[in-house]
């Protein structure tokens, strides 16, 4: 998984801030970047591109071709967010997303993986009770460039004289199997559970999943449990006993809907981090999009970013150690009471990296 720079060379890094609160967040977990790899005593290059409804403001496709190519050859990408109302009324080939979309493509990005865990000073944020919120430590791997997202055929035409309109939900083996896998390494390293999530009872890609997943655990992880669920009933029980879940394994649209479930566990979408991987470079990026309504205020939570700086420093820059001190000055600083609105405080986005700038300072 994920390109791996050498480590004595500079770490190169494309930063893709985006749309919102996107370009705010990101200049905080650059800074934190920043720090991290100086303490290493890694150099690092860093450039700023465009993309989403920042690309098609200056004239330019939601994915232009010179930011794909920087993305492509980098070590890692850092997006902030990308969307809005503004660009709702374009072409579906100009929104936004289609960038997002184009870009994971592009990177070979099939495995995206949001972990989801409750930290206690935080826990009376959830909106669950506390005594059910506490606990909750989960990862949720979710397939990134198949099934309903990129399948065809699609469209919307007119057939008969009716208007109608389809997209394809596909999955092949390989598919299947490589995220599987992915899932799998994870739980060995975690409390050895996974949970596939499907809809078997009624569709016909589920049931081949749901096969593919456990064939692959059967010949290749079987000292891992392996246990099957609906999506329906696994949305209710992320928030009726969400300590039950390890590691959660599902295709593009269910991982897409139960992760926004999932992340508000944590008392805020503001504080998860998300690494997409595949064979080449890593895209990381906050769970939480663009935040329109508070964009520009300097309010906007930027852990989420900095965050998935920390699975940057893991899992592309082999950085683990920095990854670590990162993740402790992110709890060090929570534990302060240091807080941004989002979680009850009054911390400004800078305020809150400089925070966490300081909390990283005495070199462990
Ligand atoms: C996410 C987002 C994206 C998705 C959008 C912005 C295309 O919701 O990363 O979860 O649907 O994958
Ligand atoms: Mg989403």
């Amino acid at each position: 998984m994920s390109g791996e720079s050498k480590p004595n060379g500079p770490a190169k890094i494309v930063a893709l801030p985006g749309d919102g609160v996107g370009p705010e967040i990101t200049e905080q977990a650059l800074a934190v970047l920043d720090l991290c790899c100086a303490a290493a005593g890694r150099k690092i290059e860093v450039v700023e591109m465009l993309i989403g409804g920042a690309a098609t403001d200056a004239g330019e496709p939601p994915l232009p071709d010179k930011t794909r190519d920087a993305c492509v050859a980098a070590d890692a990408v850092l997006l902030g967010a990308v969307g809005g109302p503004k660009y709702d009324l374009l072409e579906p080939e100009l929104r936004p997303e289609r960038g997002l979309l184009a870009l994971r493509k592009a990177l070979g990005v099939y495995t995206n993986i949001r972990p989801v865990k409750t930290f206690a000073p935080l826990a009376e944020y959830s909106p669950l009770k506390t005594e059910l919120a506490r606990g909750t430590d989960l990862v949720v791997v979710r397939e990134l460039l198949g099934g309903i997202y990129f399948g065809i055929p699609k469209g919307i035409d007119d057939k008969d004289g009716v208007r109608r309109a389809y997209n394809t939900m596909v999955y092949s083996e390989p598919e299947i199997q490589r995220v599987a896998r992915v899932a799998f390494e994870i739980a060995r390293g975690r409390k050895k559970r996974v949970m596939s999530v499907d809809k078997a009872n009624v569709l016909d890609v589920s049931r081949f999943w749901r096969e593919v997943v456990t064939d692959i655990h059967q010949k290749e992880f079987s000292d891992v449990a392996l246990d099957h669920q609906y999506v329906d009933s696994a949305a209710m029980d992320l928030i009726r006993q969400p300590s039950k879940f390890d590691v959660i394994v599902t295709g593009n649209l269910f991982g897409d809907i139960l992760t926004d479930e999932a992340a508000v566990l944590a008392g805020s979408i503001g504080l998860l981090p998300s690494a997409s991987l595949g064979d080449g470079p890593g895209l990381y990026e906050p769970i939480h999009g663009s935040a329109p309504d508070i964009a520009g205020q300097g309010i906007a939570n930027p852990l989420g970013t900095i965050a998935s700086v920390a699975m940057m420093l893991r899992s592309s820059l082999a950085m683990p150690a920095q990854a670590d001190r990162l993740e402790r000055a992110i709890e060090s600083v929570l534990t302060q009471g240091i807080r941004t609105k989002d979680l009850g405080g009054n911390a400004s986005t800078k305020e809150m990296g400089a925070e966490i700038c300081r909390a990283l300072e005495p070199q462990a």
